[in-house]
């Protein structure tokens, strides 16, 4: 526990540090940080879901390759490669990446609602995919990236609801 409260430490430390003034990052938490960090609640609200050990390393790595994707969408956006965020969305996290995470087999160990969780960010992700290629010829950044919020959003929700460690 005592590991913990200081590992939350760091990692709020960590947030609250300005930004793009390394000089002035001082390895210390700030005081915010200690006393969120004291006042942080002890029972985790969150559903434990039970996956075999292979399964939960394997979807821990999934999720890393989720977090990629968002960040090679949102650089792909930044360059006004429309299309290319688009295949990124669709092959990565869409309904298009099933097969690529063995999202079958996982399945059947989720609950439903995180079953349901699972299949909204697949389709956010796709509808993303189609609002970015849209923007290929319209230009449409700001729709892309309200879409690319909605998938976002998606990851958040099952978050913060279910826990597999
Ligand atoms: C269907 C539920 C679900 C969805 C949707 C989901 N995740 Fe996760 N993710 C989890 C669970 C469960 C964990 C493990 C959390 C735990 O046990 O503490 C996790 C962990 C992670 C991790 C940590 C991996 C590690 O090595 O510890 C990252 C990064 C991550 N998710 C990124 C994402 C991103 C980005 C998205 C959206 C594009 C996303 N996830 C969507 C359920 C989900």
């Amino acid at each position: 526990m005592k590991f913990l409260a200081a590992a939350m430490v760091a990692i709020l430390a960590g947030c609250a540090a300005p930004s793009g003034n390394h000089s002035a990052h001082v390895h210390q938490p700030t005081q915010a940080a200690v006393d969120h960090a004291a006042h942080a609640p002890a029972a985790d609200p969150r559903v434990l879901v039970q996956f075999p050990e292979m399964l939960r390393t394997h979807t821990l790595a999934n999720m890393r390759d989720h977090l990629l994707a968002l960040a090679e969408i949102q650089d792909q956006l930044a360059r006004g490669a429309y299309d290319k965020a688009s295949e990124i969305a669709e092959q990565r996290l869409g309904m298009s990446s099933l097969g690529l995470h063995g999202a079958h087999d996982v399945a059947k160990f989720m609950l439903q609602g995180m079953q349901a969780a699972g299949t909204a960010m697949h389709r956010s992700a796709s509808q993303f995919a189609i609002v970015a290629k849209d923007a290929s010829v319209t230009g449409d950044l700001k729709g892309s990236v309200a879409a690319l919020a909605r998938v976002s959003q998606t990851c958040v929700a099952c978050h913060a609801a279910y826990r597999i460690q």
